[in-house]
């Protein structure tokens, strides 16, 4: 493994199973994820209906068969991204990362505008490769095809979306009281249940990326897994699913406060 892939935690944490919002290490010690798969999981872990589509089609004996083939998920998977893009007389590609599909993204900019130049902002994060431009076969198997809608109907379904702003609300509020609060914590910000807020230093308010790591470390200590990021590595990033319970953004709340109160800083001596 290149050094540069890194765990998270001094002792790094091996989960074993997963269920709704919660992980559980290879320890037993069950922790409310709050970061879920850095904000890929939108559904929460192991649900009963992904569960189901994904073995329906795997008694099929067909997880890949490349796209020579006619593949009906992918093209029901497409009518339904379509239909609920917006967009009149929408085309759907199929890749099998952010990183191919931000690159797709910029090839078909750059044709379509005829140039090479584009606008890209300081220390964003949108992969691994520029150079990969060709279609992945992979992309658009008939495993994934069958899993994205069961996921998408279960958004709708449990109107999701609403869900996420709401309890967004009620985590973000909690972070700007923890701002307001404690001079080491600032910028609250977020939308729906993207959420972050940064660590600094009380006295020049310049970024302290170690105080995010103590904080990171003390809040899987007191059972809640939070991700770090930003640009200076001092931010504290809040995301779990959206399924995430009022009682378990409230018992996050409470574990973020509890850190925030034990890792305050001792005030200058004069
Ligand atoms: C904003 C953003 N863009 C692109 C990517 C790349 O996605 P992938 O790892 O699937 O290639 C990531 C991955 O973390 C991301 O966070």
């Amino acid at each position: 493994m290149p050094r540069w892939a890194t765990t998270y935690y001094r002792k790094p944490l091996h989960p074993e199973h997963a269920a709704g919002r919660s992980i559980t290490d290879e320890q037993g010690h069950r922790y409310p994820d709050f970061f879920a798969g850095i904000l890929t999981n939108s559904l929460g872990h192991g649900l009963k209906e992904f569960r189901r589509a994904l073995d329906r089609r795997l008694d099929t004996g067909i997880s890949h068969t490349s796209t020579l083939y006619l593949i009906n998920a992918q093209v029901r998977l497409a009518e339904h991204l379509a239909a609920q893009s917006g967009i009149d007389d929408a085309a759907v590609f199929f890749v099998s990362s952010g990183t191919e599909a931000n690159d797709t993204a910029l090839l078909t900019a750059t044709c379509h505008t005829n140039s090479n130049h584009v606008v890209a902002l300081t220390d964003s994060y949108h992969g691994r490769s520029l150079a990969t431009t060709s279609i992945s076969p992979f992309g658009g198997n008939p495993l994934s095809c069958t899993a994205a809608p069961t996921a998408l109907d279960h958004i709708r379904e449990h109107d999701l979306q609403h869900s996420a702003q709401t309890m967004g609300k009620r985590l973000l509020s909690c972070l700007r009281d923890l701002c307001g609060e404690h001079p080491h914590l600032s910028a609250p910000r977020g939308h729906g249940l993207m959420l972050a807020m940064d660590l600094v230093d009380p006295r020049t308010g310049e970024p302290d990326p170690r105080a995010a790591d103590a904080y990171a470390e003390a809040s899987r200590t007191q059972g809640l897994l939070i991700g770090l990021g930003g640009r200076h590595s001092n931010a504290l990033r809040i995301a779990p699913p959206m399924t995430v319970t009022e009682a378990e953004v409230d018992a996050a709340a409470h574990v973020l406060t509890t850190v925030a109160q034990q890792l305050r800083p001792a005030p200058a001596a004069t």
